[in-house]
């Protein structure tokens, strides 16, 4: 485990920047500027396309809870300081479980600009857990732990085909300590699936399908895999 000085610092709770945000708001101010980003791409809808790979490029959220989900994340951003563009702090998060091809990913891209959208600043990472694992996995020249730091404090995270990896202690170590992190700091997360909630639990563990039962809006998808259906 870290020092908390390098977990991630949200800026809920400072209430006055809260208030300045809603002054803005209400005189029609949009702070602009993309947010710089050392970690990963950045989501004003222009800087868009750079970080989404191009089967998603065009995916538009229609979800009803999608949709919701980027209100509530818009809703909650705060500004920094007077006039800067209002940054994700803390949000709900969502399980969108479903069959293969049923459009997880797609809804979670299209989520991403549904938030872009709203004009709010995001620092945010797209990844696998399968391309997670692997890049967590002890090496040589590698400070995994603070590559571990890096992903749990990313203010928007979309963990890709959670439970497809093989499940082993250190698959759900790992998931714990991320997931654990990102519930203890309220940090929207996307999270897709082809598992059922139980199956969740025997691969990764009760503690982090408990954490996911309480932090994520389970979206369910209708068991069509629309890769097929495109051919058929
Ligand atoms: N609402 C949609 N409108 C148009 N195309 C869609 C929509 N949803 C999904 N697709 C397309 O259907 C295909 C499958 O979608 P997607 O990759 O999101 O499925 P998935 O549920 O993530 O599958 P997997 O579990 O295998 O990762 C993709 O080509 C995607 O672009
Ligand atoms: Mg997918």
């Amino acid at each position: 485990m870290r020092t908390p000085s390098r977990e991630p610092q949200t800026l809920g709770g400072a209430g006055t920047l809260d208030r300045i945000a809603r002054i803005l708001a209400a005189r029609g101010i949009d702070p602009t500027g993309p947010v710089a980003d050392e970690s990963g791409p950045s989501a004003p809808s222009e800087a868009l396309p750079a970080g989404v790979p191009p089967r998603y490029r065009d995916a538009v959220a229609d979800h009803p809870q999608v949709l919701a989900w980027a209100r509530e994340v818009d809703s909650q951003a705060v500004a920094p300081s007077a006039g800067a563009r209002r940054q994700v702090t803390t949000g709900p998060s969502l399980l969108m479980a479903g069959v293969t091809g049923a459009g997880k990913t797609h809804q979670a891209y299209g989520a991403v600009r549904a938030l872009a959208e709203t004009g709010v600043g995001v620092r945010w990472r797209a990844t696998t857990a399968a391309d997670l694992y692997a890049e967590l996995r002890p090496r040589a020249g590698v400070d995994s732990e603070q590559q571990l730091a890096a992903v749990a404090r990313i203010p928007l995270l979309m963990l890709d085909d959670l439970g497809a990896a093989k499940a082993s202690e250190w698959v759900e170590e790992v998931t714990y300590r991320l997931v654990n992190r990102r519930y203890n700091h309220m940090l929207p997360t996307l999270i897709t699936t082809n598992l059922a909630i139980r199956d969740l639990r025997t691969h990764l563990g009760d503690r982090v399908a408990s954490r996911l039962a309480q932090m994520t809006t389970r979206v369910e998808f209708a068991p069509v895999d629309r890769r097929r259906a495109r051919v058929a």
